[in-house]
């Protein structure tokens, strides 16, 4: 194994005298994964006894991407003394890797004073964007405390990652692109050009991404990609979506997006004040189907036939005379705020925007929804700013949408319906 180019800089940097903080990263395939179990396992190897980490926002995420590629670097270095358990990597010399689920936990453990007492010699922060900014302040404070004198190792953290509008642009290449890096501090920018080593399939996959925004950010590792003025939402206030446990309860709510034909999907989510969990999300069913499943959510959780909403798409008709007093959402109506919006869907979709950059919404779902989420709200929910009469705020129109992102938003469609109860409040007829 030969480190390419870019990893041998980060190399460098991993190994003088002078830097406590490295980046590497900017585009998927850039060897940031390898160039850390690169680091990790020779550092390990040679300093018998000392201590590391490799953190990311998911204990579980951590163990199944690094194990994979460390086995792999392991075998080709035919590097035999080393075993592993559900938390660590433990070599035959002592040596400990630590996995560290960064996760933030804003009422548990809100200044992660779970790692108050670690102790490390250096430390490795995996795809660190979308980590919080506080555990990787709190692990500064907790490197150089190993053995670190005794074999003369300065401490330091590595963060890889992809462009990202979090602490990892402004910490690392902001600095970096402005030529105002501080001595301590260095980005490597790394490309999937960088490596020789990619498997065919890969750049494959890497060069047939379509949506433009992820294009820019793999591919190219643009950092500025996402400066549209349009956009409604902070890209770090959707992404707090999904850990912000301080979400109030309340009255409980459906909102579903139907889809009886055509290529969207039925998704319905049941909500607890603005607490959203996504109970529904399938392809397209009939309405029979739709009926039954609404019932059963309906049941289950609790709300009341008038605490729903579903888009009118014909079938939100049908439904009316099973479901009794279901609200039909239809985005065309008239909005309850005509001077300031231009429709029902306008009003409901600059609301729900507010409110996650207000950090109100909290979304439990998958993890491959919340990439969707993430998506539809960061491409979609944005102001038409073509409209001529710029007294009314308007949303992009759906056709937009659909070319941007390829599909249909039917996240997005759910989420927004539910400020109609908001907008509305539950007693309007329309
Ligand atoms: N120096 C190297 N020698 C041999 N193979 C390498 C080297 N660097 C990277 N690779 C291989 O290239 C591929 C991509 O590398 P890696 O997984 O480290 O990239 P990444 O930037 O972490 O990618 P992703 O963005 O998908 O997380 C892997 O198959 C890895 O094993
Ligand atoms: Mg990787």
């Amino acid at each position: 194994m030969k480190p390419t180019s870019k990893q041998k800089t980060a190399l460098k940097y991993l190994t003088d005298s002078q830097t406590s903080y490295i980046g590497y990263g900017g585009g998927a395939g850039g060897g940031k994964t390898y160039l850390g179990c690169f680091w990790l396992m020779q550092l390990a190897f040679y300093a018998p006894g000392t201590k590391y980490f490799i953190g990311r926002d998911s204990l579980k995420d951590t163990r199944e991407s690094v194990l994979q590629t460390f086995r792999k670097l392991a075998k080709q270095l035919d590097f035999k003394e080393w075993k592993y358990n559900d938390n660590q990597i433990i070599y035959n010399n002592g040596s400990l890797i630590e996995f560290l689920d960064l996760s933030f936990y804003p009422q548990k453990d809100p200044n992660y004073d779970r790692f108050g007492s670690k102790e490390y010699t250096c430390g490795w922060i995996e795809e660190a964007a979308p980590v919080h900014f506080k555990a990787f302040d709190i692990l500064k404070t907790r490197v150089g405390r190993w053995l670190n004198e005794e074999f003369k190792i300065k401490s330091k953290i590595l963060c890889t990652f992809n462009p990202s509008k979090t602490w990892v642009d402004y910490t690392f290449y902001r600095p970096f692109e402005q030529g105002t890096e501080a001595t301590d501090t260095r980005f490597i920018p790394a490309l999937y050009t960088d490596n020789p080593f990619l498997p065919d399939d890969y750049v494959r996959n890497l060069l047939s991404i379509s949506d433009e925004t992820t294009k820019q950010r793999l591919l190219f590792g643009n950092f500025n990609y996402d400066d549209d003025p349009a956009k409604l939402c902070e890209y770090d206030a959707i992404i707090d979506m999904f850990t912000n446990d301080h979400a109030k309860p309340g009255q409980r709510y459906i909102s579903a997006d139907l889809a009886m034909q055509g290529r969207d999907k039925f998704i319905a989510g049941f909500w607890d004040g603005f607490i959203c969990t996504i109970e529904i999300d399938m392809a397209k069913s009939t309405g029979k189907e739709i009926e039954t499943l609404l019932n059963e959510m309906k049941m289950r959780n609790g709300v009341g036939n008038s605490n729903i909403v579903a888009d009118s798409d014909g079938l939100g008709a049908y439904l009316e005379s099973y479901i009794k007093n279901i609200k039909t959402f239809h985005g065309g109506a008239s909005p309850r705020n005509k001077k300031e919006y231009d429709h029902l869907k306008d009003e409901c979709g600059f609301l729900l925007a507010e409110k996650i950059n207000k950090r109100e919404i909290k979304i439990i779902c998958t993890e491959a929804q919340k990439e969707k989420i993430i998506q539809e709200v960061s491409s979609c929910l944005k102001r038409d700013n073509t409209y001529n009469d710029i007294q009314k705020k308007k949303l992009i129109s759906k056709d937009l949408m659909k070319k941007t992102i390829n599909r249909s938003p039917d996240y997005l469609d759910m989420l927004l319906m539910r400020m109609y109860f908001e907008v509305k409040g539950n007693n309007f007829a329309g």
